[in-house]
Order: C-alpha cells, then sequence, then structure tokens
C-alpha cells in the first residue's frame, strides 16, 4: 500500500523507521518529515494543518493510509476534511475524528467525559470570566498545591502547578484575562495527585484495541526532574510499576470504559489514544488524554514493537484489530535526546552536527535538524534522540549515554539520569 506519514519531529521518525520495515508498505510519504526521515521514505514539504495541500499529496500519489503524528490537524478536523470530499473519502486515517479529538483538544471535554463515563481522575472544577467566584472557592476547599490547566491547545505549555492558594488565585484570574489566548477562556481547576506518572498507548479500530508497549518520559529540563517543562528529554520502555496487576486496572477501569463511551456517544475513534497516568497507591488515574502518539515515549514504544506495525494499522482500517498480533520484544528501550543549550528557553540554530556514524548500538532519530548546503545542522530545542536496547534500563540508557557523547554540536545538552525513578 502506499502510506503517508505526517510530522516532523523525532515522534515521526521513530513512527517512520517502522513503518518503513513493513513489506506491506510499498510507497512511502512522510510530510513534511526531516532529513532522518529521507533514510525511510520520500520526503514533502507540506504543512500537515495545510489540509487542501494533503489532499493534493494524497492524491497525486495515490496515497492509501495517512498516519497523523501530531494533534494540530487532528483537533482542527482532518480525518472529518478528507472523509467529506468523494475523492479522498476511501482513504483511511489513523488518528481520530474532530470530535474524538476533543478528548485532547478541550480538557474541560476531557474531564466531563470522564465524569460520564466513570473514568478515575481528579476533582475538578471548570470555570470562565463568569464563574470566577465559583472558580476562587472551589480553590479554597483544596489543599496545595494547586493545577489549573488552560482547556485548549497550547503546545505543552498550558498547565501550571502552584505551590500557594493567593498565587493560585492570581494566576486563575491572569489565565481567565488571556495568559494564552482563547485557549485559557475555559480553565479547569483540578486536585494535585501525587504518585509516579507513565504512558500508556492504545491503537484502537473503534471497538477492538491493542496495549502498546508502556513508557515513561523525563519533561523537565534538569537533572532530577527539576526546571522548566521542555516537549520531552528521555523516555524509558517498560515501566517497572505498570505490571500485570496494574496494567488489569488500566483495562478495566480506564481504557474499556473510554473506548465504551466513545462508541456510546456515536464518536468515531480509529487511532492512537495516548492515556497519561499517574499511579496513585496502586490505581491508575488519568492525568490526561492525548490523541496521538506521545513524545519521545514513541522513540522508545517502536523499538518494543516487534510485530509489523503496518499489519496492526491495516487491523484498525479494517476494524479486526482483534485478529492482529501484537508482539512485544522483552529487552528494555531507551531514549536520551540531545537539545540545544539553552532550551526551552531561547537558544541558537543552525549549528553543524557530526559523530553520527560513531553512535555505535543505537539508532538515532532526528527531531530538530535540517540540512544546509548539505550539511546536517540543528533546527530546533530538541535536535536528536538517540535510542537504544539493552537488558536493563541501565544497560540500554549506557549504550545511549555512550553515544550522546560522540555526537557533537556546540552547546549540546541532555540529562544524565534518564530513568532515575525506575
Ligand atoms: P498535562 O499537560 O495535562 O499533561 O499536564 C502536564 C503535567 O502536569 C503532567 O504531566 C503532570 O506531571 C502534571 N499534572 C497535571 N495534572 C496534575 C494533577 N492533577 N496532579 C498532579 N500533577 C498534575
Ligand atoms: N511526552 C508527552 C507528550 O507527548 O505529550
Amino acid at each position: 500500500m502506499k502510506l503517508l506519514l505526517l510530522g516532523s519531529g523525532g515522534r515521526e521518525s521513530a513512527l517512520a523507521w517502522k513503518i518503513a520495515q513493513s513489506p506491506r508498505v510499498n510507497q512511502f510519504f512522510i510530510a513534511p518529515g526531516n532529513p532522518g526521515t529521507l533514510f525511510e521514505g520520500i520526503n514533502v514539504n507540506i504543512k500537515p494543518t495545510d489540509f487542501e495541500a494533503v489532499r493534493r499529496v494524497a492524491l497525486d500519489n495515490q496515497i492509501d493510509m495517512i498516519v497523523v503524528g501530531p494533534e494540530d490537524p487532528l483537533v482542527h478536523g482532518i480525518a472529518d476534511f478528507l472523509k467529506a470530499d468523494p475523492a479522498t473519502s476511501h482513504i483511511c486515517v489513523i488518528g481520530p475524528s474532530k470530535a474524538g479529538a476533543q478528548l485532547e483538544g478541550s480538557k474541560d471535554f476531557a474531564k466531563h467525559f470522564m465524569m460520564r463515563h466513570g473514568i478515575p481522575t481528579a476533582r475538578y472544577k471548570s470555570v470562565t470570566a463568569d464563574t470566577l467566584d465559583e472558580g476562587l472557592a472551589f480553590l479554597d476547599t483544596l489543599p496545595a498545591p494547586y493545577v489549573l490547566k488552560a482547556d485548549g491547545l497550547c503546545a505543552g505549555k498550558g498547565v501550571l502547578i502552584v505551590p500557594t492558594l493567593d498565587e493560585a488565585k492570581r494566576e486563575l484570574r491572569h489565565m481567565l484575562d488571556g495568559m494564552f489566548g482563547q485557549a485559557s477562556a475555559t480553565v479547569v481547576i483540578e486536585e494535585f495527585l501525587s504518585g509516579i506518572e507513565c504512558s500508556v498507548f492504545v491503537l484502537t479500530d473503534g471497538e477492538h484495541y491493542k496495549v502498546l508497549p508502556v513508557a515513561k518520559d523525563y519533561k523537565r529540563i534538569g537533572e532530577g526532574d527539576r526546571g522548566l517543562n521542555t516537549g520531552g528529554m528521555g523516555s524509558v520502555s517498560p515501566v517497572p510499576f505498570a505490571d500485570e496487576a496494574f496494567m488489569e486496572k488500566v483495562r478495566t477501569r480506564i481504557i474499556e470504559p473510554t473506548i465504551g463511551g466513545l462508541r456510546q456517544e456515536g464518536i468515531d475513534y480509529k487511532g492512537f489514544i495516548f492515556l497519561g497516568l499517574i499511579n496513585v497507591g496502586g490505581n491508575p488515574m488519568v492525568i490526561e488524554y492525548n490523541v496521538r502518539m506521545g513524545d519521545p515515549e514513541t522513540e522508545s514504544v517502536m523499538l518494543r514493537i516487534k510485530s509489523d506495525l503496518v499489519d496492526l494499522l491495516e487491523g484498525v482500517r479494517d476494524g479486526n484489530l482483534d485478529t492482529r498480533e501484537l508482539l512485544e520484544d522483552p529487552r528494555t528501550a531507551a531514549c536520551v535526546m540531545l537539545v540545544s543549550g539553552g532550551y526551552p528557553e531561547a537558544y541558537e540554530k543552525f549549528k553543524p552536527i557530526s559523530g553520527l556514524d560513531r553512535a555505535a548500538d543505537c539508532i538515532v532519530f532526528h527531531a530538530g535538524t535540517t540540512l544546509k548546503d548539505g550539511t546536517l545542522v540543528t533546527n530546533g530545542g530538541r535536535v536528536l534522540a538517540v535510542c537504544s536496547y539493552g537488558a536493563d534500563k541501565d544497560e540500554a540508557l549506557a549504550r545511549c549515554y555512550r553515544a550522546a557523547e560522540q555526537v557533537q554540536f556546540d552547546k549540546k545538552y541532555f540529562r544524565h539520569d534518564i530513568g532515575f525513578d525506575l
């Protein structure tokens, strides 16, 4: 079949690496892709949010399936757009309808959905400028710290965790006053949950589902999980505390009610569901839903899928995912992100990258790179994802760190403590 993958980051590089291994794919396009995905298929320079351009590329190349990497096109309704057009309605889109994408596109929608279906999550209240007083009164009932979430998409920046009640009330006003523009016109105030987090990825055809290998990501820039939030500094899979007993609770309390709830509400959902979970005394609770794979979890998760991913995606297309096999690699996979010094604040771009050929025993996925006059240079905060296998996390990470030292660019930074809490 002819497959088109949308996106250009580390997540898409890892998806491309796995998809390109499938004997079922005879032509593979990545839009826009990056210098790393050139090894896997043909890059097409269009924006995934430019639906007309996606439509044109799909038609010009007789695409059969489109895998949507990032959330933006899904939240803006790319699946509905392609389905509504008779010329593209036959194309299978891996990714939910606009209605399903609200699980990520609106935190208020996601919380209401979880309430309707009895899915365990933090207590909350959604407020707007008109109901500010109710929000302030709700904050008074909560113990510190306080969690404030912008309802809409904010590129991962819309969550504030505030230590004191006074600050929480001030920040709530700022958010409703447009701190994140229209995205924070509604704010979800949540009870703070304490526990260790993990990321569970589910692939569903709308009825059946498969749980992909569980991973944990490391979001903060500094070692010991300190400092500013980033797009992700590393990941490890599997996650020891996500054992059989825990995962049985995840399936019965979270995954099945989620898929059942979507069906019951008549919401079309074929694609990935990313459950951001927190383990509260052995019980999984949902911190957030995303409607795509995670980054940098995908980099570890793809390494641990032994089966043909495209066979599973065909199961999604055909509504018979239950008949497909998902085999996991028993080894541990780890990912260490090499980032530009200064990130997630200001940083410089276009630093030449060298030493990729010395990254032995590792798979290096490109994230923020580009070619300038034929030279590979940095082009973003998160530059390369150095990934490896090992018998355990220490062995996998030791390999990543050896390679991380070999790859060079000016002001390279990475965390040396990925997996420290597992
Ligand atoms: P989100 O964008 O919803 O993933 O939130 C970003 C991060 O904030 C999460 O990964 C958690 O570490 C943290 N967080 C969000 N909600 C809560 C909560 N209710 N209790 C504790 N931590 C939270
Ligand atoms: N790693 C978290 C995310 O992709 O949102």
